[in-house]
């Protein structure tokens, strides 16, 4: 990459360490906005149809107009921070905020226009010795909001809970609500018993995540048993293997839960899954 890395902000392309926002922004003052991460293979761009109609329904979610989603002008954003920043494997991140009002005030007004920025992020995805390991996990209440299906800006429960599970070195929390597995404060979370992949459905508590979306593909394609249900507290910690799914790394093994022990390894299926996700990234990537 070259030493000046450069981001797109409401229509300019400036240097990342010089670009600044006002103070009156909206998603500084509230965290009232949208993102998106999206992977970045071999110079291209995975699967973007479904993270623009993500984005498009988020604006909805928040009342924001989601006109202002053109496919090919995100293309032609994102392939030009890929030429500019030379860029092979990466993450693009797309943040929309209601944009800068006159004042702070909860109450915005029509007169925002809405801040659009979109800059990469380098984050390194685990190697194949670290997904076979596995990782550990944590349980955590899931005490968010009931609008987790929102890709929102406001992330400060999941930043608490993500540092939580950090400092007890852990990957990942997992969150329970009323008893039953949510997802993981940055992931969505799968589970295997007697050989069925089992997530839950979507619907306001969750994210519905492109890697899960991906995974589904993937199951469907190779035609392995799966099931969309609620999974309780109980039925998860009796899993045979446990994995998350992210942007930033498809499959994560976990094989530890608090001091509860799921398995010594990644289990045969997340394996299988990972190894599919890579197949599929080295054939259409490359
Ligand atoms: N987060 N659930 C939550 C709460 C998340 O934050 C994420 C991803 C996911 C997985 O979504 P996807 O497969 O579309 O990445 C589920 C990203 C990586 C982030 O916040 O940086």
């Amino acid at each position: 990459m070259q030493h000046q890395e450069f981001v797109y902000l409401n229509g300019e392309y400036s240097p990342k360490a010089e670009t600044s926002l006002s103070i009156l922004d909206r998603g500084f003052l509230f965290g009232d906005g949208v993102y998106e991460l999206i992977p970045i293979y071999n110079k291209k761009i995975f699967y973007i149809d479904e993270h623009l109609n993500r984005l498009r329904n988020s604006l909805e979610q928040i009342n924001i107009s989601s006109s202002l989603i053109d496919n090919d002008k995100f293309l032609e954003i994102i392939n030009t921070l890929i030429d500019k920043n030379n860029y092979t494997n990466y993450y693009i991140y797309i943040h929309i905020s209601r944009g800068v009002d006159k004042k702070r005030n909860h109450i915005y007004t029509n007169e925002c226009q809405p801040t659009i920025l979109v800059m990469g992020e380098n984050y390194r995805p685990f190697d194949h010795n670290d997904i076979s390991k596995g990782k550990k996990a944590i349980l955590e209440e899931d005490y968010r909001w009931l609008k987790s299906n929102i890709k929102s800006t406001s992330l400060l429960a999941n930043v608490l809970i993500k540092n939580k599970a950090s400092k007890s070195d852990a990957y990942e929390a997992l969150l329970i609500r009323d008893g039953f597995l949510t997802e993981g404060s940055a992931s969505n979370v799968f589970c295997i018993k007697d050989g069925v992949i089992k997530t839950p459905k979507l619907s306001n508590k969750l994210l519905p995540g492109i890697t899960r979306k991906f995974l589904t593909d993937l199951i469907t394609q190779h035609k392995l048993s799966y099931s969309e249900c609620d999974i309780s507290r109980e039925d998860l910690l009796k899993s045979d293997e446990i994995f998350c799914s992210s942007s930033t790394n498809p499959v994560v093994p976990i094989i530890q839960v608090n001091e509860i022990k799921i398995a010594s390894a990644a289990g045969p299926v997340s394996m299988q899954l990972y190894s599919f996700a890579q197949d599929y990234i080295d054939k259409h990537f490359s």
